[in-house]
């Protein structure tokens, strides 16, 4: 199979940052899903998948009548737990994504998990786009359900638009004390050099579409060449274990080829490599969350 720009494959996004800055709860806001009422703590303990059809894609994100024509089948979201104790997983998750979005709490501002994030990020020279999440946190904040988040903030009051902007402005010092230049992505017409910040509310879902479109286009116009799909496997294991019913199970992330049942597999193992055959195939449905283990297709 001829690689093309015809037949490209999903992208892979890693969602990041400091525990509790809503990372799971905004994949439950474009999800339509509670799993973050449903963790332990309400802590991610372990990667999370969750596949987004182009065509939810596209319907999220009508309202901003932009050029949302997706040339990708849909969006892979990997999420990563924000605990200190996680390093491991955020360094897996950021390892096999090809963007990433790096979650911070308007409120808290960068956090040690969110500059543990940043540096993983750079090591790798991955593409990142920055959520400032919680805005509704804002003292005063006139929820708009899914609203753009233009239209959002037109409807706040100057006393909520000025605690905004001062929040902005201290966020983006923080930023450029790491050395990066991050700017508000609707005033961020390069998408060059500096990063793009959307405001966002994992709660009433305000700044959501724009996060959806930024995604998408930046994929188009910077990794079309990365994401022509190849014929050849690229699989990348997240987790090994044993489900009643199905024996052992290995959690992958399938970024290039075909995988069949009865294909024989070499996997690496502790002491040598582990050969086995794919007894059976099953994914979780589009806009489900992997972690929750009910009804694959
Ligand atoms: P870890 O995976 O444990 O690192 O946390 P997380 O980043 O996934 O955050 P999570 O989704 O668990 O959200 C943490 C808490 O913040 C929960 O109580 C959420 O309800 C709350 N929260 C998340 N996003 C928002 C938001 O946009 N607005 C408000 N008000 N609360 C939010
Ligand atoms: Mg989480
Ligand atoms: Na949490």
């Amino acid at each position: 199979l001829q690689r093309s720009a015809d037949n490209l494959r999903s992208p892979i996004c890693c969602i990041m940052g400091h525990v509790d800055t809503g990372k799971t709860k905004l994949l439950d806001c474009i999800r339509g899903t509670n799993v973050q009422e449903g963790e332990a703590g309400g802590i991610t303990q372990q990667i999370g998948a969750t596949y987004f059809p182009a065509e939810k894609i596209r319907e999220r994100t009508r309202e901003l009548k932009a050029d949302a024509k997706l040339k990708v089948p849909g969006l892979l979201v990997i999420d990563t737990p924000g605990h200190e104790s996680f390093t491991n997983l955020r360094s897996r998750g950021s390892g096999l994504c090809d963007i990433a979005i790096l979650v911070v709490d308007i409120m808290h501002g960068l956090e040690p998990q969110t500059i543990e994030s940043l540096n993983l990020l750079k090591m790798r020279n991955t593409e990142f786009i920055v959520v400032l999440n919680k805005v509704d946190r804002l003292y005063g904040w006139k929820t708009c359900p899914n609203a753009p988040i233009v239209k959002a903030m037109k409807q706040q009051s100057k006393y909520v638009q000025n605690e905004f902007n001062m929040r902005l402005t201290r966020i983006i010092m923080q930023f450029m004390e790491q050395g990066l230049n991050t700017e508000l992505y609707y005033k961020n017409k390069e998408m060059g050099g500096t990063f793009s910040i959307v405001p966002t509310s994992a709660i009433s879902g305000e700044g959501i579409p724009d996060l959806l479109l930024l995604l998408v286009q930046w994929t188009h116009k910077t990794m079309v060449e990365k994401l022509m799909f190849s014929n050849e496997v690229q699989c990348t294991v997240l987790e090994v274990k044993v489900i009643e019913g199905h024996g052992t199970t290995i959690d992958v992330v399938l970024v290039n080829g075909v995988l069949h049942e009865g294909d024989q597999i070499v996997v690496c193992g502790m002491e040598e490599p582990i050969v086995a055959k794919i007894r059976a195939l099953l994914t979780p449905h589009p806009m489900k969350e992997l972690r929750v283990k009910v009804r694959f297709l």
